[in-house]
């Protein structure tokens, strides 16, 4: 399942020096970075830290254990005092309050980074069926066992393979919709639910072919491979990434030290819009980009992954 060892991250930072530039790092910070992955953005906070003459604390979160295990051997050695935690960053809080020294008042970070989505490791080497170019289990959940119930007669935790296999076909359509912005979704549920009656949908591959026998054959010739929405609207519900992010801005301008700054990296116009919308309704705050920053021709060139992020920073006051 693994390709490359553990050690290595095929991940490229988006957004590298346009993201830290804008944090403004300085010697002293509490830098909580809530999706630490392989962690280029963390490592240049504190490489910035050090090139002033002094250092910062990292606290990195991750639900993606791995990821964690992988870049703390990155992050070693930096300067920097590591907290490495796997936690969804929507419970930054908690983070925060779990390495909190007794009897002080709540924890606050000084520079937040949000890079949002998965990265190319998770893509690649996960297993998981996040990938539509990867023959692999339908599942797009980091939970060890996602089949198994949480609790003794609980829910089973929500995986791809169940929505596909289970859902009725107007709530799968609904999903497809809304969260994969994709304007075949009433075909491509009605392709599922037909498929499903012959035999379970257990693999990305099974689900791919399903996508491309319910779309116009011009639609596989496109911009974006036509699975491109329907795995996106899949992952998102999966990892109710929608209400994460909420909870995560939330949660971290809560505990946004004042003069501190947040900046988040988003890589579609629902989370795009969510960022764009809370920053403009906080008071106390500036807008530090006025305009989102994309990335340069130079980087979508050398990572294509880049050409769809948008970075929004904000300051509070
Ligand atoms: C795009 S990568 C971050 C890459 C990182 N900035 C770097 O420079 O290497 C996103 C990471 O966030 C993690 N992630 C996504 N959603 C998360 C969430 N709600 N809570 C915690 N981690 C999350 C993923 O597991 C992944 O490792």
């Amino acid at each position: 399942m693994n390709e490359i060892p553990q050690t290595e991250s095929v991940h490229t930072t988006v957004l590298l020096h346009e993201s830290i530039d804008g944090l403004a790092i300085r010697p002293g910070d509490i830098y909580l970075d809530g999706t630490l992955g392989a962690g280029g953005h963390a490592e240049l906070a504190a490489k910035v830290a050090a090139v002033q003459g002094g250092s910062i604390t990292i606290v990195g979160l991750d639900q993606d254990e791995g990821a964690l295990a992988r870049t703390k051997k990155r992050l070693e050695g930096l300067g920097a005092k590591l907290f490495l935690i796997q936690q969804n960053y929507r419970n930054l809080d908690q983070a925060l309050d779990s390495i909190q020294p007794k009897g002080e008042t709540a924890m606050k970070a000084n520079r937040i980074m949000l890079d949002l989505g998965l990265s190319s490791d998770q893509f690649e080497t996960s297993g998981r069926g996040f990938s539509f170019q990867k023959n692999e289990p339908l599942l797009m959940t980091f939970k060890e066992n996602p089949d198994q119930k949480i609790t003794p007669g609980g829910a089973p935790d929500l995986t791809a393979r169940q929505i596909v296999n289970t859902w009725d076909e107007e709530n799968i359509a609904d999903i497809i919709y809304g969260y994969g912005e994709e304007r075949y979704s009433r075909k491509i549920a009605k392709g599922i639910v037909e498929a499903r009656a012959v035999k379970p949908i257990e693999t990305t591959f099974d689900l791919v072919e399903i996508i491309k026998n319910s779309t116009p054959s011009r639609y596989a010739h496109g911009k974006i491979h036509p699975a491109t929405r329907t795995f996106q609207a899949l992952r998102i519900t999966v990892n109710d990434e929608i209400n994460a992010l909420k909870e995560g801005l939330e949660k971290g301008w809560e505990r946004l030290a004042p003069g501190g700054r947040m900046a988040v990296i988003s890589f579609h116009s629902i989370e795009d819009r969510i960022v764009k919308h809370f920053y403009k309704s906080r008071e106390g705050a500036t807008v530090v980009t006025k305009k989102p920053l994309t990335a340069s021709h130079q980087e979508i060139s050398e990572n294509p992954r880049s050409r769809s992020a948008k970075l929004r920073i904000i300051e509070k006051l």
